[in-house]
């Protein structure tokens, strides 16, 4: 069973680790992470393999700063200004990978582009301290939720993985929003922790909305972030055997629900964002066959929610349209 430590103590462990080429699940401002020496291709395969993810599905190399970035890819203005903008946060960039950098090609799947992203708080630390490029997909099984605290962490991963660093609930939630610059034109890939309307303001350009085309990925699969209940969308009641997941002031009949759940009675999308893989993880255990969810609005954070949702609620295995 992994060890489990607090943030603020589990520093130069996590480093001897990383160092041997072993891997360490890590908090991030977005969703917790497994994290692996990007440069060495051992430690890159022990992220795939606890996992169980496709090595065909790249990872996403995580830096401590901007210099770091650049030996490892090709900035575009529009991308360096973006970078400067939303950077440690929830952004990540896909690049042109630069011929010479030292990451291993299991880290990019072979593909001839990177994607980039500089993490708040302990895994900034842990990079800057390592000095080399961390390579971490969401700490989850391949297709399962992401984890947003440790507990959920080692739950699932906990057999596999020596270190789960435990800095508490992840503030935003959601997965980084991943955008890529082509043919001068700023594409969204995935939406997530900062909101499209941002990104373009930021951008003086419109994000493009389109499927990440570069690679069939189990990520872009309708059925990525399943819970293991059934999940209903846009519910306006409550079904026998359900579960009601909730969003904003009661506007449904939930005497019936087998379990209760509201993301944000404030109808804040941001602390609905925060609180919806939990939320989801302690409906899936509460014995519901089905999770109802209440709509959610399409604005700000609520296109990746409404993204995840639809993932998790998408007939299992089928590609999307
Ligand atoms: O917030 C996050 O982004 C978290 C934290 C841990 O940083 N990480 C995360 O990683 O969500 P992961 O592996 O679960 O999702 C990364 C996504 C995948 O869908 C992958 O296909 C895509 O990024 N990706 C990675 N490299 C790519 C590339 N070169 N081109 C297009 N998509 C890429
Ligand atoms: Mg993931």
């Amino acid at each position: 069973m992994a060890e489990i430590l607090k943030a603020d103590k589990a520093l130069e462990r996590a480093l001897a680790l990383l160092e041997a080429g072993e891997v360490v699940a890590i908090p991030t401002e977005t969703v917790y992470g497994l994290a692996g020496d990007a440069t060495n291709g051992a430690a890159v395969g022990r992220i795939f393999e606890a996992k169980g993810r496709p090595r065909f599905n790249p990872l996403i190399a995580h830096v401590a700063d901007l210099a770091m970035a650049e030996r490892i890819a090709a900035f575009d203005p529009l991308s360096r200004k973006l970078a400067e903008k939303f950077w440690p946060g929830p952004l990540t960039l896909v690049l042109p990978l630069r011929p010479d950098a030292s990451i291993h090609r299991l880290v990019t799947a072979g593909l001839d582009t990177v994607a980039l992203r500089m993490p708040k708080g302990f895994g900034g630390e842990l990079i800057a301290r390592l000095g080399r490029p961390l390579a971490a997909p969401s700490a989850n099984s391949s297709g399962k939720i992401s984890a947003t605290t440790a507990e959920a962490v080692a739950a699932d991963l906990g057999q596999k993985i020596p270190l789960v660093v435990d800095g508490g609930q992840t503030p935003v939630g959601l997965e980084s929003v991943i955008v890529k610059v082509e043919d001068s034109r700023l594409k969204l890939l995935r939406p997530g922790g900062i909101a499209a309307d941002e990104i373009e303001a930021a951008a003086g350009v419109p994000l493009v909305r389109g499927h990440n085309a570069a690679i069939v990925a189990p990520g872009m699969l309708a059925s990525h972030y399943a819970p293991g209940a059934a999940v209903r969308l846009n519910a306006s009641d409550v079904r026998e055997g359900e579960a009601l997941l909730s969003f904003g002031p009661a506007r449904i009949d939930a005497a019936n629900a087998v379990a209760l759940l509201n993301l944000s009675e404030a109808g804040d999308l941001r602390e609905a964002a925060a609180n919806l893989f939990s939320h989801l993880q302690a409906l899936d255990c509460s014995g519901a066959k089905t999770i109802a969810v209440a709509p959610i609005p399409h604005r700000g954070l609520g296109e990746a929610i409404n993204d995840r949702l639809a993932r998790a609620a998408a007939p299992r295995d089928m590609p999307l349209p």
